[in-house]
């Protein structure tokens, strides 16, 4: 296999991790866990989401968050948008970059923001061209690009399509999800093969869920297949309110620590980001879903002298 010396690995845990929770977590605690994350490296941090506090009651305090983090030049702290109300609350707190979210099933994107595929890219369209005059970066998000908790099998195509019209609005990247962690291998080679077909790859990423503990391997995958950037949350916090099941985004600390051993650069401090999982852990109880970091967290605790 031919590797990539680099690899951009985009997190999402304090947008993806805490949204799906069952608890607030407390808006000193989010923004703590923001800025120990921008010290170990991450080069973008998805912060929160500028949704509805109806839908999302977790990520309420999205405007204290932005204004309270310590932004570190050169890191991006992209948020969630999914309508103009969302990128005027967005644009008051001073971001730089949000991302746009539809699905490539309809039944998902109707449970998930109430709209169908096409409304959706519709209501999308004036917050490309606001962004755009604003200067902002947009990405976009195709959620259960492999499989659908309400209707199952997605096609292949349909992914291409919504990915195509995405990057048509503007979006510079397009993350391409595993919204329920039930993609496999040979399905993700397929559908990066078809994107790359049409579009190339410079601006497709991948956002995996390990779900069904295929994350890593899905990564494999996707790396061979051309992808060098790659969703993660610290811990493997975390999924989608709206998709049942949908717990456990790939951990960052999995994804770096295989990185790191295949030789491939991603600028973290491994280090540094176990220990920022470990103080949201300590400070909010959160129980975390990552092999590596519960490996890297009691091999530190033996270095460390009783
Ligand atoms: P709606 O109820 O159809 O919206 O929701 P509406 O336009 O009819 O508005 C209803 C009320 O909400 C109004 O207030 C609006 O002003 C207000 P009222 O007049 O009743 O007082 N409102 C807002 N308030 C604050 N901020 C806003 C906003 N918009 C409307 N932005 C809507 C439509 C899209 C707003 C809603 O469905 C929503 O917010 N959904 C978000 C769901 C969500 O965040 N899901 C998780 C993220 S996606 C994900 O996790 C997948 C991903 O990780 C990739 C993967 O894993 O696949 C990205
Ligand atoms: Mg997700």
């Amino acid at each position: 296999m031919e590797l990539p010396e680099q690899v951009t690995v985009y997190e999402v845990g304090p947008r993806d991790g805490f949204q799906n929770l069952a608890r607030f977590v407390p808006t000193d605690s989010k923004v703590a866990f923001i800025d120990a994350l921008s010290a170990a490296g991450l080069p973008a941090i998805e912060a929160t989401s500028f949704v509805s506090p109806q839908w999302v009651p977790q990520l309420a305090d999205a405007h204290e968050v932005m204004q309270q983090i310590r932004r570190r030049p050169g890191v991006r702290y992209p948020v969630l948008v999914p309508n103009l109300t969302g990128l005027e609350r967005a644009v008051e707190t001073g971001v730089q970059e949000i991302a746009v979210f539809t699905a490539a099933s309809e039944t998902f994107n109707r449970r998930n923001i109430n709209a169908s595929i096409a409304e959706s890219i519709d209501r999308f369209r004036p917050v490309a061209e606001r962004a755009q005059e604003l200067g902002l970066n947009v990405r976009g998000y195709v959620s259960t690009a492999f499989g659908c908790p309400y209707q199952g099998n997605v096609e292949a195509e349909s992914v291409v399509s919504v990915t195509g019209q995405l990057l048509e609005l503007g979006c510079a990247e397009v993350s391409i999800g595993d919204t329920i962690g039930v993609a496999d291998p040979a399905q993700v080679s397929d559908v990066v093969g078809r994107l790359n077909d049409s579009f190339g790859l410079d601006g497709i990423a991948l956002h995996l869920h390990d779900t069904y503990g295929r994350g890593l391997a899905n990564v494999v995958a996707g790396l061979d297949a051309g992808v060098r950037t790659f969703d993660a949350a610290a811990g493997g916090l975390g999924g989608c309110p709206y998709a049942k099941g949908a717990s456990g985004n790939l951990s960052t600390e999995d994804l770096v620590a295989m990185l790191h051993h295949m030789g491939i650069e991603t600028g973290v401090d491994l280090g540094a980001l176990v220990a920022a999982t470990s103080a949201l852990a300590a400070s909010t109880g959160l129980r975390m879903a990552s092999r590596a970091f519960e490996a890297l967290r009691s091999r530190r605790r033996e270095l460390i002298p009783a």
